[in-house]
């Protein structure tokens, strides 16, 4: 059985370990950690997820950024340690994270079309991310009718006023 919880300062450096197992070497080089460097993340919707045993098995983290004047979720990294991949747990974080999200009108992440779909992000043809991001890995999902409606331009880190 999988128990999901908030995020807390002890389990910070356990996610860290989880991302650098999920994730190519230099993952902190992506320009979507540049939108991350310094900016407080949404405390209420970075999860995990731990078996029976407390091992932890899953985490997700989302910050704030800015497209245009407009704040947005920037969600992710999300990762499912190697043991648990291809049992729901992924799909399952995803919609735990996106349950706390009152308040907010849209979100963003940079990930695989034919994942990311299901949940319901589409591509966002008129939001660019700092470069050297692949445009077409850019996903937006609308939170509230018609969040996207509008927002064009490229994404920046939060101003303290957004976050
Ligand atoms: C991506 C990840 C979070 C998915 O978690 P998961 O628990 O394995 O996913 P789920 O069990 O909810 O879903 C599995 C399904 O998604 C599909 N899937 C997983 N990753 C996919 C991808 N990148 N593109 C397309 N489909 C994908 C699987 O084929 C499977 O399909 P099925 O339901 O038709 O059998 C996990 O594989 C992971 O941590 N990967 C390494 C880190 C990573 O790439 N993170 C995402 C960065 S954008």
């Amino acid at each position: 059985m999988i128990r999901f919880a908030p995020e807390t300062p002890d389990d910070w450096w356990e996610v860290e370990a989880l991302y650098d197992l999920c994730f190519a070497p230099g993952r902190e080089a992506l320009s979507s950690y540049r939108l991350r460097d310094d900016v407080e993340r949404v405390a209420a919707m970075c999860r995990v997820a731990r078996d029976e045993s407390g091992v932890l098995a899953g985490a997700i983290r989302v910050w704030p950024i800015a497209v245009g004047d407009a704040p947005a979720l920037l969600i992710g990294p999300i990762a499912v340690h190697p043991t648990h991949q291809g049992e729901g747990l992924g799909g399952a974080l995803i919609r735990d994270c996106i349950a706390q999200s009152q308040g907010w009108d849209r979100a963003l992440l940079v990930g695989d079309a034919p994942y990311y779909g299901r949940f319901g992000f589409r591509l966002l043809k008129d939001v660019v991310m700092p470069p050297p991001t692949n445009p077409e890995r850019v996903l937006g999902l609308e939170l509230s009718p018609g969040g996207w409606d509008g927002i064009v331009g490229t994404v920046r880190r939060a101003s303290s006023e957004t976050s």
